[in-house]
């Protein structure tokens, strides 16, 4: 996998988008593999427990973090962003429902390590992510996103999802009720010369 150079900690850490003078990175991209895990679970750690970036709230322990990765074999893949050994990144596509209907219908994740946002990385996972899905044959990636989380909604319009739904307060997390945006990016024929989602 070619490297891309990548600005580290380019946009302030409180979403202002302001744009900081860094060193670059040089970042590849690759699958995910046992020795990235404890990396994977302190970015994850940390969103379950203290932000609103995932409805999820359970941190991971190394058990649940292997479990995690032994569900993502193709054509579910874990995928992870690295400068050097260092986890910069990863995301996951994964089964939207878990129905055989459902089966060609996935969900992303990506999550991006604090201090390195707003350099491009989110786009370079999920631009990989789509391009997974597309080889293997998925009809569309949906990607849940609570609906404060501006950088999420930007980052998935930018990759050609669109906005499907939204969920008036079905999440109830750190004290307040969440909306959830559901954006679909879909992978057919038709979709993907028309450039129509
Ligand atoms: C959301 C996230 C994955 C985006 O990745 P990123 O590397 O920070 O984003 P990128 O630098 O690739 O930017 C993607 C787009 O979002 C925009 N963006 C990035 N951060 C932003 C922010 N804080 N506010 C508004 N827009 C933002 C970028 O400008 C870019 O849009 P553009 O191409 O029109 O300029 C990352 O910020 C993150 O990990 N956040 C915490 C976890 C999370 O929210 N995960 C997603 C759960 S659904």
């Amino acid at each position: 996998m070619p490297e891309h150079p990548r600005r580290s900690g380019a946009r302030g850490s409180d979403g202002s988008g302001r744009r900081r003078h860094s060193s670059p990175l040089r970042v590849s991209v690759r699958d995910a593999c046992e020795a990235d895990l404890d990396q994977i679970a302190a970015i994850w750690n940390h969103e379950a427990l203290w932000t609103d970036s995932t409805t999820d709230t359970e941190p991971r322990d190394e058990a649940t973090q292997r479990e995690w990765l032994a569900r993502h074999p193709e054509p579910y893949p874990a995928i992870v962003a690295v400068a050097g050994k260092h986890v910069v990144g990863y995301g996951s596509l994964s089964p939207y429902r878990p129905k055989p209907a459902f089966a060609q219908t996935v969900e992303d994740s990506v999550y991006i390590e604090g201090g390195h946002r707003g350099a491009g990385l989110g786009g370079l996972i999920l631009a990989e992510l789509v391009r997974r899905a597309i080889a293997a044959d998925h009809h569309s990636i949906m990607a849940r996103i609570t609906s404060r989380n501006t950088a999420s909604l930007r980052l998935h319009e930018r990759h050609g999802f669109r906005t499907v739904g939204v969920e008036r307060q079905t999440a109830f997390k750190l004290g307040r009720w969440h909306d959830v945006t559901i954006m679909q990016r879909r992978l057919d024929a038709r979709a993907r010369t028309s450039n129509a989602h």
